[in-house]
């Protein structure tokens, strides 16, 4: 790989962002700004954004009492602004409000109209389904609960729609060939297995797995392109997933960074997303791809489905009704940007579920941050200065570093992180430098300087794409020519 392009999910404007959507985003700019140390800035675009069509924003801003386009702009400024206090590294951010998303979504629909497969890929029908508004999707009887939709628990309401529909039964084969060979990779392994059978549940269906790419009674969404016939909007799914290649350009003149990101083998393309929205972006998504001619280009760049597992609160539901949505504002508050954005990151293995409690992240804080990390820096550069006339000298030789692991799961790198950080520790405590100064200084100023360099050479640098300001702080502190003892990163919580 030598091009990186990285993506969330876009979000509903249908509220504020909380921890979950914090989470998504985080991890996606952890893998960005690592990147960018690999590949440097230019071969690297990360991009967020906001999904702002359909009949759930619509229904919000209706409650809200808001004009709709009122609406979709404050919320969308909700999402930019925590991006923002997050330090959230994108390069780009859509709306699918923005003009140059609905021309390529209209782009692309127009082109749907147009390709064959053996026969049209899209047809004209009816649609009669339980739909939940939530999730904007439609349900079979058996995938919800006593009529509830699983993910919401809310009951799915009965519509009957003349739709237009995409003929994904014809795909489902080569997009199922496609998931088990890996070329649609999706991590962690137990959630391929989950596609491989949504695929099979998706063919017994009376449609064979087609899906509707319109609505009829939806009045907030793009229009479908003329040759349609007039009235219908399209489907806010194909609208949504289409952002990942309208923000590059797709079916622009200025379609240059979709040349560089997508249409290149040397250039990986990572999606992240969480395990409710896997069936649009591990089958839907492949399938319209397949259909424009966009996935099989220079046989074959894998897509790549990153997909984590959902929060919740002391083991319940994150929701409003309940009352125990939790903002990234709350994090920031309490423990400062740098080590809301470590907790988030560290706290859980990538794809399993997480349920979130301060407790967990107090204790977490004061462990790993106030005491094994803050204190090891006050540490060590206090030894510096007082024991070394603020010097150090040479290198350290990462490959030296056992504690060094390249990783997709980022909790995973923040583990080896801190393991590494334990290690250094533990040794200053056998060595006491500031005891055997005296009797043995050489060996004393040595076990400083090996220290100072594993913090400047390997830890500073392992920080930086998770906690940026703290590593450019602490390099900044050891790379000085008279090092001084460092100020508290992260101050102990009061009880
Ligand atoms: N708009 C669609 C996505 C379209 S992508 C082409 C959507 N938006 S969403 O705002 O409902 O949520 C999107 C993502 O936010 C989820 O996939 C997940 O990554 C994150 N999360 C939302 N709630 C979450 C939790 N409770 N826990 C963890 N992440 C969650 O779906």
């Amino acid at each position: 790989m030598n091009k990186f392009y990285v993506t969330t999910p876009i979000y509903y404007v249908n509220d504020v962002p909380h921890i979950g959507h914090a989470y998504t985003t985080l991890q996606a700019d952890a893998v960005a700004r690592a990147a960018r140390l690999l590949l440097g800035d230019a071969n690297v675009w990360f991009l967020t954004g906001t999904d702002e069509h359909g009949s759930k924003v619509a229904k919000a801003a209706e409650q809200a009492g808001i004009e709709v386009k009122e609406f979709v702009d404050k919320y969308a400024d909700a999402f930019k602004q925590t991006w923002k206090k997050l330090n959230i590294s994108h390069n780009d951010f859509i709306r699918t409000t923005e003009a140059r998303h609905e021309a390529g979504v209209k782009q692309i629909l127009s082109q749907l109209k147009t390709i064959k497969n053996n026969q049209s890929v899209v047809y004209e029908g009816v649609y009669e389904g339980l739909y939940c508004e939530g999730c904007e999707q439609f349900y079979t009887a058996d995938e919800l609960t006593d009529g509830l939709c699983p993910i919401h628990k809310k009951p799915a309401i009965l519509l009957k729609e003349k739709n237009w529909f995409f003929r994904l039964s014809s795909y489902l084969d080569e997009i199922e060939k496609d998931v088990r060979d890996d070329i649609i990779k999706i991590i962690p392994e137990k959630r391929k297995n989950e596609v491989l059978g949504l695929i099979k549940q998706l063919r017994q269906l009376p449609n064979g797995g087609d899906f509707s790419i319109s609505r009829e009674t939806v009045k907030w969404g793009i229009d479908l392109p003329a040759e349609y016939g007039s009235g219908q909007k399209a489907y806010v799914w194909v609208d949504a997933l289409t952002n990942y290649i309208t923000a590059l350009g797709y079916g622009s003149a200025d379609d240059g960074l979709f040349k560089k990101f997508w249409q290149d083998k040397t250039s990986s393309v990572v999606h992240y997303l969480g395990q409710d929205i896997l069936k649009f972006h591990a089958v839907y998504w492949p399938g319209l791809l397949l259909a424009l001619g966009l996935f099989n280009f220079d046989q074959q760049r894998p897509l790549e489905l990153r997909i984590h597992g959902y929060f919740t609160i002391n083991g319940e539901k994150m929701s409003k009704s309940l009352g125990n949505v939790i903002s990234p504002d709350e994090l920031i508050n309490r423990y400062g940007l740098e080590a809301a954005r470590w907790l988030l990151i560290s706290t859980f293995p990538f794809g399993s579920e997480s349920d979130f409690s301060f407790t967990k992240f107090d204790e977490k804080y004061n462990a790993e941050l106030a005491n094994l990390l803050g204190n090891h820096i006050s540490r060590v550069s206090n030894l510096v200065e007082k024991l070394c006339g603020g010097k150090i000298s040479g290198t350290y030789d990462k490959n030296k570093a056992t504690h060094h692991k390249d990783s997709n799961d980022q909790w995973e790198i923040c583990l080896n992180i801190l393991a590494g950080l334990h290690e250094q520790s533990e040794k200053l405590h056998l060595e006491q430098p500031w005891k055997s100064i005296t009797a043995e200084p050489d060996k004393a100023i040595k076990a400083i300087n090996d220290a100072a360099l594993y913090i400047r050479d390997v830890l500073a640098d392992q920080l930086k794409p998770l906690v940026p300001d703290t590593a450019r702080e602490i390099k900044n502190t050891f790379s000085s020519e008279n090092v001084k003892k460092a100020e508290a990163l992260f101050p102990r919580l009061a009880k």
